[in-house]
């Protein structure tokens, strides 16, 4: 394996069409020479979700395009890059197969190697890409489809130590936000009118506190959150200030939800690796707050364990990471054959048990 070397990602497991070029260099930094984001929010606006035949289509448009920019902003033709790297699962079948047909037809026509990648791992692997992060660590991976505490002992191997039960974090933000009457994506929107909110105002439910482990539950939050601003609005009109504070004060649940069940991973983190953590990794788009990195940029001071998080442009989804997982991987023999197809479920940890027996139709693992 000769260095530099140069991959192209690909992601379009939701509502972002996305393509980047990373060059990892000989001394194994990583260099993100393009990243592009398609976003779809204009696209779902009317249907109060992302809807996945939309989303499919749009990816299927938007995947040549977002292509051909990342490699001219980057200054590469497709000759000249090392590896196609293309997000596989999990996510929503019709955009995994868009991604992954458009990833082979151009391995096939360029004759280039290509990998499938789990969008998990890609999101977990980033602080290795934007901040050098060392093997092991403990990592909270917390998006808007999934949310676990993960030991990531190499490129390969994760062990979740816990995670939600039923809502995953940004979809309990996008969920509070349009109970708010804000605009989507909720989570960015949330945080903005909690600057200037008073996160003590009203008392939300810290769900699963004081309980044994790790795992964590937001779907009464946003329930609570709809009865507290029932309370209120006259005429379903809230006044400005009442959504800044319920804002706040929904931000600052998750906020203690985060920083109470951190303090149980590395407990548990040090008893299934055999050492305390060194570093914990923050990722996935709810990393993007600021509020929430602050608290638990102290409480990792407090206990002695560098915080690393990744900027904000490559917490939310991005193809910068399915490119650099590609480089990591790729680096262990892997490669991937023309039989690749998507994965809607794949799960990160594959040996870790269910989250489901807590009789739920689908945890947000
Ligand atoms: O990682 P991501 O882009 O997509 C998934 O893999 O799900 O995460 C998107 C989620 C959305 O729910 C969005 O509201 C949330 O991340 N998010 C935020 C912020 N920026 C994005 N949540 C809280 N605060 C933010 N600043
Ligand atoms: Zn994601």
């Amino acid at each position: 394996m000769s260095f530099p070397m140069i991959a192209l990602g690909i992601e379009s497991s939701c509502d972002d069409t996305a393509a980047a070029v990373v060059c990892k260099l000989p001394d194994g930094t990583a260099e993100i020479l393009s990243s592009v984001v398609q976003g779809q929010t204009e696209l779902h606006r009317n249907y109060g979700g992302v809807v996945p035949e939309i989303a499919a289509r749009a990816h299927s448009t938007q995947l040549d395009r977002c292509t051909k920019q990342a490699l001219s902003e980057a200054s590469v033709t497709l000759s000249e890059i090392d590896l196609i790297a293309v997000t596989a699962g999990p996510g929503l079948i019709g955009g995994l197969m868009a991604g992954v047909a458009f990833a082979k037809g151009l391995a096939a026509g360029a004759n280039k190697p290509f990998l499938g990648i789990n969008h998990l791992a890609g999101h977990a692997l980033t602080a290795r890409m934007t901040g050098g992060v060392r093997f092991p660590q403990l990592t909270l991976l917390a998006s808007g489809g999934h949310c676990q505490f993960l030991a990531v002992r190499s490129e390969n191997s994760f062990l979740r130590l816990g995670g939600t039960i039923d809502d995953a974090p940004g979809e309990a933000f996008d969920k509070s936000a349009r109970l708010l009457g804000l605009e989507q994506p909720g989570g960015p929107m949330i945080e903005a009118a909690a600057l200037k909110g008073d996160p003590h105002r009203f008392e939300l439910p810290r769900p699963l506190s004081g309980r044994e482990g790790c795992n964590m539950s937001f779907s009464g939050l946003k329930t609570a959150l709809l009865h507290a601003r029932n309370s209120l609005a006259n005429d379903n009109l809230l006044k400005i200030e009442d959504v800044n504070d319920l804002a706040a004060s929904f931000q600052q649940a998750v906020i203690n939800i985060f920083c109470e069940k951190l303090v149980s991973a590395l407990d548990i983190y040090q008893q299934r690796i055999g050492e305390n953590a060194q570093t914990f990794v923050l990722c996935g788009g709810v990393a993007a707050n600021s509020a929430i990195r602050d608290s638990l940029t102290k409480l990792c001071i407090e206990r002695g364990v560098s915080f690393v998080s990744p900027p904000p442009q490559y917490c939310t989804d991005n193809a910068a990471m399915i490119a650099w997982a590609g480089l990591e991987i790729f680096r262990l023999g892997m490669c991937e054959s023309f039989d690749l197809s998507a994965r809607p479920r794949w799960s990160l940890d594959e040996f870790s048990s269910s989250l489901l027996d807590f009789q739920k139709k689908a945890a947000k693992f």
